[in-house]
């Protein structure tokens, strides 16, 4: 696939976004570019949407895998680029760019498969928007028979010029829960509160109990965040409602902050029960942190250098990647690549550049490449 065919997939894919386990277009858009990429065996992932392939060398040999993700976000396009989506949703994560740069890397690796020593299979994955499709993939069992022995995984970052690779050892993101909270208090006429019981006040109340909970019982070096994102509850001005319903996020870097700040927060909801107030949490846990493995990392940014790419400084987030959640299928080495824009992720206005494209490639095929030959 030359840089021109690379281009334009790339501006295919971002003018068709479709949303976490709606990747019905995109998945037929895969399938139809590597089922017409000689080398290149279509595989079963076992789901309705997302895609898996394999390229296998001339050599047998050891497994590993190279991983995308392939959703996109119910934004809707502000870039004024000529191949901006029209539909409503946006690629604003760059999901069609990993796409994009994992289709080049089976095309390329398929061309020299004889010179591979092993094989490399390409996981085209659903739903990481969402939190949930790395779970997914490991639970619909596809991946777990084929001996893979090492995962990549790559992620854009507008913050990195373009075609830059950061790969730290350690932490690159949260872990992210979801949290949903009830106040059941008693509804009754605005004007006569003293025979009702407000939600409104004990909510509004626990939003700011809630922010104590990181600054007052989890130790200032430990990154940890609390966000309460929605506040429903009420109908009109004048009745006090029966119940308000919270809605937020929690993200830490370990798991012990992780559970000292559930039972914080569990012990200040429940609190509410010595006034009176029915008050319940749910606590959904979407994904764990992304971490690199010191040994790994550096071999892959040894890999990356080697294949002439330019290595920059990694600034960590709080932000959530469900790849850590495909560590059960075998230990994974994560890097971010720059594609230079001055907004953000998850931004109307964000445009990945797609002249990184070749140099990501470029890095798929590296680490494919030589990982097989480090573990013959
Ligand atoms: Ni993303």
């Amino acid at each position: 696939m030359d840089n021109d065919e690379l281009t334009s997939l790339f501006e295919r894919l971002h003018r068709m976004p479709e949303l976490s386990l709606r990747e019905v277009e995109t998945t037929k858009a895969i399938k139809e570019v590597l089922g017409a990429t000689e080398g290149v065996e279509l595989l079963d992932l076992n789901l309705p949407t997302g895609a898996l392939a394999r390229v296998r060398g001339g050599v047998s040999g050891p497994a590993v895998a190279l991983r995308a993700d392939i959703d996109a976000l119910p934004i809707h396009e502000e870039s004024g680029l000529a191949y901006a989506s029209a539909n409503g949703l946006m690629h604003a994560c760059g999901h069609d760019f990993h796409t994009t740069a994992l289709l080049g890397a089976a095309s390329a690796l398929a061309e020299r498969r004889n010179e591979l020593a092993g094989t490399v299979y390409l996981l085209f994955q659903p739903a990481e928007e969402d939190g949930h499709g790395a779970r997914m993939v490991v639970s619909a069992g596809a991946l777990q028979p084929l001996g893979i022995r090492r995962l990549f995984g790559l992620h854009v970052d507008p913050r990195l010029p373009a075609g830059v690779v950061a790969l730290p050892n350690g932490a690159l993101s949260a872990s992210v829960d979801h949290i949903t909270i009830t106040v059941a208090g008693r509804g009754t006429h605005a004007a006569r509160p003293q025979v009702g019981r407000d939600p409104i006040v004990a909510a509004s109340r626990l939003v700011g109990d809630l922010q104590e909970v990181v600054s007052r019982t989890v130790d200032p070096f430990e990154p940890a965040v609390v966000s309460i994102t929605r506040i429903a509850g009420g109908a009109s001005w004048n009745i006090i409602p029966g119940s308000v319903e919270l809605e937020g996020t929690v993200r830490t870097m370990s798991p012990a902050v992780r559970e000292a700040i559930r039972s914080e927060v569990q012990a200040r909801v429940d609190a509410l029960g010595a006034e009176g107030y029915t008050a319940s949490l749910g606590w959904e846990e979407c994904c764990d942190p992304v971490i690199n493995d010191s040994e790994l990392a550096e071999a892959a940014r040894a890999i990356a250098c080697d294949a002439g790419l330019e290595l920059g400084d990694f600034e960590t987030s709080m932000g959530g990647e469900d790849f850590s959640d495909l560590y059960g299928i075998a230990p994974g080495v994560f890097a971010h690549v720059g594609v230079g824009c001055a907004y953000p992720l998850h931004n109307p206005h964000f445009i990945a550049d797609e002249a990184a494209l070749p140099a990501v490639v470029r890095l798929h095929v590296a680490w494919a490449t030589e990982t097989l030959r480090e573990l013959l």
